[in-house]
């Protein structure tokens, strides 16, 4: 019986893909590192350093640890200031009903996201109080796949890993979910998962059992 519901933040909750899109591809050319769209897909889910790697792959230059904090700063910097248009208008279509359809069935709703940006998210969308638990970039040492940000974000809902339900929009969330032993829903990208166990569209009707 699912008890309580975590949902990943960017792409299922708001999309932010193109501005990450954005401050990447200026860093990315600042360095002239070929960079595009199907690079920023593999970044779907991963945390920033990790991301940043990813990047580096094709990179002619070997980067030092301080040179990448550097970069990962650069990004985050202009990606913060991108972060300030967001507004509740950029809410993802049904959202706000589902979350409102989850409360009425007393069923617990938290935050399980990679990025350290995600309370400034929520906050700049309105939705900062809306969640019981944040599980975010900020209180996990790995990345998804690695189960850690949904087994805290369960933690902090006080209901155990098979009472739980992911929301995941990447590849790398969906295996974080069934690694931590949860119920796993896809939408968007995460939809093509061979290990996902049903489509966000599902999920109103696998909590009603
Ligand atoms: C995830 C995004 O939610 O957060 C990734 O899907 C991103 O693309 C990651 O790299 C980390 O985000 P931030 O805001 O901490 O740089
Ligand atoms: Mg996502």
């Amino acid at each position: 019986m699912i008890k309580g519901v975590i949902f990943d933040l960017d792409g299922v909750i708001v999309s932010t893909d193109q501005l990450h899109y954005k401050s990447w591809k200026r860093m990315a050319d600042k360095e002239h590192i070929y960079f595009d769209d199907t690079i920023n897909h593999r970044l779907r889910g991963i945390s920033r350093m990790a991301s940043l790697d990813i990047i580096l792959e094709i990179a002619q230059k070997k980067y030092t640890d301080q040179e990448k904090l550097e970069l990962a700063k650069y990004k985050n910097d202009y990606y913060v200031t991108l972060l300030e248009e967001l507004s509740e208008k950029d809410i993802l279509p049904g959202v706000m009903n589902i979350l409102e359809i989850l409360k009425r069935m007393n069923i617990k709703i938290a935050i399980g996201s990679s990025s350290r940006n995600a309370k400034k998210i929520l906050k700049n969308i309105g939705l900062f109080d809306t969640f019981e638990a944040i599980s975010d970039g900020t209180n996990i040492s790995k990345s998804k796949p690695d189960p850690e940000v949904f087994l805290k974000a369960a933690k902090m809902l006080n209901i155990s890993p098979s009472e739980s339900a992911v929301v995941e929009d990447a590849l790398s969330g969906i295996e974080a979910a069934k690694n931590a032993g949860m119920t796993a829903f896809a939408t968007g990208d995460a939809k093509s998962s061979p290990i996902k166990d049903y489509d966000f569209e599902d999920l109103l009707e696998i909590c009603k059992k």
